[in-house]
């Protein structure tokens, strides 16, 4: 190859060769330098609003936080207040049932379950506050008619009515006396008894004939209240059912205070007489204070 052909051609051609690849690498890498400047421009601007992103969730998650406290605290709150408002209610029943109860018991006469006997004395001018006339059929052949305290005459029907469905005819021949019937009565005993009339017969004022709560039972066949009374079927399902319907024997056997009376049944409330029977216990030996606890639901 001759000098001059190195000089006049290859040389220019490979130097315009190199010359125009430098160019177009130089153009690359300008073009490549600005796409990677728009990108790393791009990246900044979105790092920038995730940045901004983040802390608008940490302000959000902030706020939540404070939100949740204050939900919590108005929730205990809530809760407080509606404990307080049921504590309330709580209160006002428990005082509507009290003065339910001094209510219904200002209504319910005391003497009804004072022990009377010997030693207890009711006033002369106490009668029950209404007594009603005991229905013929249950009355003791040749007997006057005779009343009860209103209010228990429906537990005595009850008492003849269940005997009845037992095959035990019971008949009364006592119900309520007064004052001065019962002055009569003691008088009339003791014209005949002298002072032994004081074993069977309470004087005016003693007798629980006054409450118009007691009744004295029989037989037809008995035909009286006489101590033959406790040989009876009618007595012996009296000891067993007498309770069920509030009543109870006044003087049993061995009492300190009359002789034996199978035939007198006072009537003193359903939870009185139940828990009396079950404990075998007498009217006369319970306590009195804890016989008036028994006031409130006598006629339950
Ligand atoms: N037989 C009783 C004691 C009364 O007279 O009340
Ligand atoms: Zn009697």
């Amino acid at each position: 190859m001759s000098r001059h052909f190195i000089f006049t051609y290859l040389l220019p051609v490979t130097l315009g060769g190199f010359i125009a690849l430098a160019g177009y690498l130089y153009y690359q890498t300008t073009v490549l330098q600005a796409d990677l400047a728009a990108m790393t421009e791009q990246r900044d601007i979105a790092e920038e609003e995730v940045r901004v992103l983040n802390e608008t969730i940490d302000n959000i998650q902030g706020e939540l936080a404070i939100l949740s406290e204050d939900y919590e605290e108005l929730r205990d709150d809530y809760r407080e207040e509606r404990n307080k408002n049921e504590d309330f209610e709580d209160r006002i029943d428990n005082l509507a049932g009290t003065l339910g109860n001094l209510n219904k018991l200002a209504k319910t006469d005391k003497e009804l379950l004072q022990k009377y006997s010997k030693v207890y004395f009711l006033n002369e001018n106490y009668a029950p506050e209404r007594i009603d006339k005991i229905d013929d059929e249950w009355i003791l052949e040749g007997k006057d008619e005779q009343y009860f305290h209103r209010e228990a005459l429906p537990f005595l029907e009850d008492l003849l009515e269940d005997a009845e469905r037992d095959d035990i005819e019971l008949k009364v021949v006592s119900g309520y006396r007064s004052f001065d019937e019962q002055a009569d009565l003691k008088g009339q005993f003791t014209q005949v008894y002298g002072s032994g009339a004081n074993a069977f017969s309470a004087d005016q004022g003693y007798s629980e004939h006054q409450l118009g709560t007691t009744v004295d039972l029989t037989t037809e066949e008995v035909g009286g209240a006489y101590e033959s009374f406790a040989n009876t079927e009618a007595y012996e399902w009296l000891l067993d059912n007498a309770h069920k319907h509030g009543f109870v024997l006044s003087y049993p056997e061995g009492n300190d205070y009359y002789i034996f009376e199978p035939w007198h049944w006072r009537f003193v409330g359903e939870d009185l007489a139940r828990d009396l029977h079950r404990d075998d216990m007498g009217f006369y030996d319970m306590d009195q204070r804890e016989i008036d606890e028994y006031l409130i639901s006598i006629f339950d």
